[in-house]
């Protein structure tokens, strides 16, 4: 039973306030638990609750949300079962009483539901990942990896957000980081061949001022040859367009390149950087409401890539189920705070699979130690993974955790190849 529930306000990676939340139980096991943040997010998400302040943190701080915690759900969560993430989860949303949790904030229901199952996990002194997916959960996700970074997180020079690797020659979870590593470390050999200066994105990528967003796939893939990987073979490339972000007036604009872009249009070159380039994957093709323009791209490139929604679907199920029915997509992003409870996340996760779509579970661009979401990619199986780059610790917190968790499961952990792909690619 929940005994006490504290709530702070904390920082994240981008230096931005978010929340923290302990949550302690009778037998004095206690949860703890940081809510993530993102800067490219979508319109259906769940609300994230600053306090618009601007003599604070320039209108960022979360102190309403702490006071939400601490003064209107804790009051209504003592005594309940925590074991219950499904009972704890709907009070919640209850006592929020809105679509999107805006009264409440999505930040101060979500540190609580997180750090309500850590403090369960730590009772039975479990990892996380075993608690919520008991014995089932094996499987070492496929890791997909940003070397550049782009678009909202990287001031814009380039459009698109995310240039990553998928090291799909990989046969273990240990050796896709030692591969993403190479690459990450031989492209900077590519820039300085080209007289481009570095610096480091949000997520840890690099960030050179490139002539033009296909200038960063000629140098991913040049970078993936300089690490001695055949591309597409032992390291392939995966894009996060995040398209929603450079659409306006039904148009997509590269900023950088001056061009401006009907869907139709759009759509051709994405295919055309699918025919030169060692492309598996793409996020965010098309913007959160394009819903024509996503049936374009999945009727061209359903078959040859992952597509993966993350602003089209926002963890959110009923999002999700309308992707299906207009089979769009083939894959789904899954962040926790998107939608605002770990119960909605599972359920959204258990929903994508069942549509034979692929979950990719994924970190924000606001991250801080919290490791949470590994386990839950752990606990359900999903297969892949999306935590930014190789670099900045709020990283590598997450990929060093699933190293432990490789050696800790041995025999038993099972990583998840290429073959992870093979439902939906032909
Ligand atoms: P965000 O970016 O956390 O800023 O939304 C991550 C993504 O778009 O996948
Ligand atoms: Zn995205």
């Amino acid at each position: 039973k929940i005994a006490e529930i504290r709530a702070r306000q904390v920082f994240d990676s981008r230096s931005n306030p978010t929340v923290e939340v302990d949550v302690i139980l009778q037998s004095g096991a206690m949860g703890r638990a940081i809510v993530p943040s993102g800067a490219s997010t979508g319109i259906y998400e769940a609300l994230e609750l600053r306090d618009q302040d601007p003599s604070r943190y320039m209108g960022k701080s979360v102190f309403q949300a702490v006071t939400n915690v601490k003064d209107i759900l804790a009051p209504q969560l003592i005594g309940m079962d925590a074991s219950d993430q499904r009972a704890l989860d709907n009070r919640m949303i209850l006592l929020d009483g809105t679509e999107n949790k805006s009264r409440l904030g999505a930040n101060a229901i979500l540190g609580i539901s997180m750090a309500a199952a850590k403090a369960c996990a730590n009772q039975l002194k479990m990892p996380l990942y075993r608690y919520l997916g008991g014995a089932q959960a094996h499987l070492l996700p496929m890791p997909m990896i940003q070397i550049i970074g782009g678009g909202l997180h990287a001031d814009s020079v380039i459009d698109l957000q995310d240039f990553l690797v998928i090291p799909v020659g990989a046969g273990s979870f240990s050796q896709a980081m030692e591969m993403t590593y190479n690459v990450y470390n031989a492209t900077k050999k590519v820039y300085h061949e080209h007289n481009l200066d570095i610096s480091v994105s949000d997520e840890g990528g690099f960030w050179p001022r490139f002539s033009s967003n296909e200038q960063a796939m000629q140098i991913l893939t040049q970078g993936i040859q300089y690490a001695n990987y055949i591309p597409g073979q032992d390291v392939a490339i995966a894009l996060d367009v995040a398209s929603s972000h450079f659409y306006k007036d039904q148009k997509y604009h590269f900023a950088a390149e001056n061009k401006e872009m009907t869907t139709e249009e759009f759509v051709d070159i994405l295919e055309s950087w699918v025919d030169k380039y060692p492309i598996i994957s793409m996020e965010d093709c098309c913007a959160e409401d394009d819903w024509s323009g996503w049936e374009l791209v999945s009727n061209r490139l359903g078959q040859r890539i992952q597509l993966i929604g993350d602003d089209l679907f926002t963890t959110n199920i009923q999002r999700i189920q309308k992707g299906v029915e207009l089979g769009v997509c083939n894959s789904v992003l899954i962040k926790m705070n998107q939608i605002g409870t770990l119960t909605e996340t599972l359920d959204a996760i258990e929903e994508t699979k069942k549509a034979g779509y692929l979950p990719v579970v994924s970190a924000r661009s606001g991250e801080t130690e919290d490791t949470t979401m590994v386990d839950l990619c752990l606990a359900t199986n999903a297969g892949q993974i999306k935590v930014g780059s190789i670099a900045r610790s709020e990283r590598l917190a997450k990929y060093n955790e699933l190293l432990r968790i490789e050696e800790e499961l041995g025999e038993s952990g099972i990583f998840a190849r290429r073959e992870v792909f093979k439902n939906i690619l032909s």
